[in-house]
């Protein structure tokens, strides 16, 4: 196991204010740092821990009560700042002058992932850039061509799509109710379904996208820490450059149709954007629709499956949900809480600053741990115990500020629909056999969850 340190310096008390100093971290402060349990930085940067858990929680809380902003200097990655309570990175994302998310790169990777990325790009850290890697002034002009689209309003016109989708597939159940694996045979492929409505894909395309997906998504699960990718990061990079070669072959003329026939869809939309008056560049245009297809796809198939988990686990919350289907908005929000399918971001410091006390020095790098701020005991009561009539509202599961999640209303709307649909005919259900979680460091949720169940 690596050596790994946390080194806090508390320098103004508890407050959760964030404001500038105009001096650069000096040695001597450095000097102040304070060794915190060795294991916990090893385990925040373990790919296994993400997928066992319950070591990773107790980490997380030691980190909000003892060493909020923590330092963590661990081989194999460039040391990085953890933050890990709701009030923190509710500070950090408020501030997106001081913390970007282009610097450097926008998930936690190995120094010689980096390395590689840097050499294959000619010094970026980004293999693609999309609206999670752009800063303002971009940033804004990017997400504008699609903001209105993803709109609660713009959304809810989708309902009835969506509703089909959900209705077949949990009728589609009914012959699997001896035994199926909820997240492969029905989570997985919902939000695909939707999307493909959403982009009028035809059906037949469904595994082949499945498949690209699948291969993005794969090249990320195994990114960081001590998966197999980090014992070769030329290997991932490889990956990820060839998943965005097929999705390039996919989308360019989907693109290209969409520029000629000026449609007015998402695809259209993206096809026809125009930037500081130039037509948007043809590899950002596949970069955006990437990013809506990957970042659509296994956030709701988790949020899903880890709600339908936790009800298994918790059998009295299964029957106060079956018994009154007004709490099933608040089921949407506890799912994503419960679960945080992006179980992380990082941002990066472009001026000395301070944040809780803890001086950050320009150019560092912070870990803004949202697994850790859902279970922040100062905002939900009981953070550990998974409740379907919890309040709504507050958790950090879509982000906050300026990159606060553009498919958040869809996210909903297809919970919302799915849970409503599958809970209609869902006369009970339980694990029947091993349910495993993702061993990602990035993306979080069950990998698998063999159930047998009856319908009603
Ligand atoms: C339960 C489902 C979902 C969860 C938990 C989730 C989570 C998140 C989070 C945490 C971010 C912010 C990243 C940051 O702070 O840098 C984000 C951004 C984003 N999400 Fe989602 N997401 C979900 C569903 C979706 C869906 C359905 C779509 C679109 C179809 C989508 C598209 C995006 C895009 C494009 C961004 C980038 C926004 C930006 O950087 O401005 N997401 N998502």
């Amino acid at each position: 196991m690596p050596v790994a340190s946390v080194r806090a310096y508390n320098l103004s008390g508890n407050t959760n204010q964030l404001f500038s100093v105009p001096t650069a971290r000096s040695s001597s402060i450095m000097d102040e740092a304070c060794t915190i349990p060795s294991g916990i930085g090893a385990l925040v940067v373990s790919p296994r821990a993400y997928a066992t858990q319950k070591e990773l929680m107790a980490g997380f809380q030691w980190l909000r009560r003892h060493s909020p902003v923590g330092f963590i200097d661990v081989e194999g990655f460039d040391p990085f700042w953890v933050v890990t309570t709701y009030a923190d990175i509710v500070e950090v994302s408020r501030r997106h002058d001081f913390f970007h998310s282009g610097e450097r790169a926008s998930t936690l990777v190995p120094k010689a992932t980096d390395a590689l990325a840097r050499s294959l790009t000619g010094g970026s850290p980004h293999l693609m850039r999309t609206l999670l890697q752009m800063d303002a002034p971009d940033h804004p002009r990017y997400r504008q061509i699609t903001q209105r689209w993803f709109a609660r309003q713009g959304v809810a016109m989708l309902e009835d799509r969506v509703r089909t989708i959900a209705r077949d597939l949990v009728d589609g159940m009914v012959e699997r109710t001896a035994g199926c694996d909820f997240v492969r045979e029905v989570a997985q492929i919902y939000p695909l379904r939707v999307m493909m409505a959403m982009l009028e894909l035809p059906e037949r395309d469904e595994s082949h996208l499945l498949g690209l997906i699948q291969e993005l998504f794969r090249s990320q699960d195994e990114a960081p820490g001590h998966g197999r990718a980090s014992r070769d990061p030329a290997r991932h990079a490889k990956r990820l450059q060839d998943a965005v070669m097929s999705f390039d072959r996919y989308f360019a003329p989907l693109l290209e149709r969409a520029r000629q026939s000026s449609r007015d869809d998402l695809i259209g939309l993206i096809a026809d954007a125009v930037i500081d008056g130039r037509p948007i560049d043809r590899l950002e245009a596949i970069s955006y629709l990437m990013v809506i297809v990957t970042a659509g796809h296994h956030t709701v198939a988790s949020a899903i499956s880890g709600a339908v988990w936790a009800m298994c686990e918790n059998p009295g919350e299964f029957r106060k949900i079956k018994s009154d289907s007004g709490l099933v908005p608040h089921l949407v929000e506890e799912a994503v809480r419960w679960t945080t399918p992006a179980q992380h971001v990082m941002r990066t410091a472009t001026e000395d600053t301070v944040l809780n006390g803890r001086r950050i020095a320009r150019g560092d790098w912070l870990m803004l741990c949202y697994l850790s701020a859902n279970r922040d005991e100062l905002v939900f009561d009981a953070p550990d115990r998974f409740c379907v009539d919890r309040d709504r509202g507050r958790n950090l599961a879509f982000g906050y500020g300026a990159h606060i999640c553009l498919g958040q209303h869809l996210a909903r709307l297809e919970m919302q629909v799915f849970f409503e649909e599958l809970l209609r005919r869902l006369a009970w259900i339980e694990i029947s056999g091993v349910p495993r979680r993702l061993a990602s460091i990035f993306v979080g949720g069950p990998r698998a969850l063999p159930v047998k169940f009856a319908m009603l």
